[in-house]
């Protein structure tokens, strides 16, 4: 299976240049991909056009031959950096998942999380305890692409292993597809089949 991102161009309405121009890409769910690229070149801008994050834009995402839908649960699911600026800060930890799906024991147990901490409101957690449950939230047995944008940024080395390992373990076994958006050339020259240089493939 493919995501495809077809001919995409986008300019932010307040902006005045074109982020991205013409950009073709495509991610095969056999796969680990890396996307690299300078600080403020679009990378995340990207992302949120490949996950249907973007409600217009030039161009097409296709899984296949098919275009990605535009409403009801996206098979393509974007992890961001920043877990706690995308979860609703008045709803406890157990709210915010059921809104996903009914995550299994097993994945509970696999990713770390503790019972107790599904009665916390997000600011009651770390930031590597939240981006747990931003990755399960994201591992729906609906979602076809994970999209991880600098998801481990902000972790220490232990927690960033632990995290890296569950995510590809589960992506490898479900053939679920992985796009890996980092600054840190060591890691995706570790964990990635292939690596797309933006820049290459940015026709701005
Ligand atoms: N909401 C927005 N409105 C206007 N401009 C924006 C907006 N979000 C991002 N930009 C601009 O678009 C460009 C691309 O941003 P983007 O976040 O996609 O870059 P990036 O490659 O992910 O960078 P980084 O590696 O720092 O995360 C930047 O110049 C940024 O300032
Ligand atoms: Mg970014």
């Amino acid at each position: 299976m493919n995501l495809i991102g077809k001919n995409i161009s986008y300019k932010y309405p307040s902006g005045k240049e074109y982020i991205l121009k013409d950009v073709n890409i495509e991610i095969d769910s056999e796969k680990i991909t890396g996307l690299v690229g300078d600080s403020g070149s679009g990378k995340s801008t990207l992302c949120k056009i490949l996950s249907n994050y973007m409600a217009k834009y030039d161009g097409e995402v296709f899984i296949d031959s098919e275009k990605l839908p535009k409403s009801g649960f996206c098979p393509v699911q974007l992890i961001y950096q920043h877990p706690e600026k995308v979860m609703n800060p008045k709803w406890k930890m157990k709210k915010i998942l059921d809104e996903s799906w009914q995550v299994s024991e097993e994945l509970f147990k696999e990713f770390g999380i503790q019972k107790s901490w599904l009665n916390r409101y997000p600011s009651e957690l770390s930031g590597g305890e939240l981006q747990r449950f931003s990755v399960l939230r994201a591992l729906n047995p609906k979602t076809k692409f994970v999209i991880a944008d600098e998801m481990t940024t902000m972790l220490d080395a232990v927690t960033q292993v632990q995290i890296w390992k569950k995510v590809i373990e589960y992506c490898r076994k479900n053939s679920v597809g992985l796009l890996v958006v980092s600054h840190d050339k060591k890691l995706v020259d570790e964990i990635c089949d292939e690596v797309i240089y933006l820049n290459e493939i940015n026709k701005k």
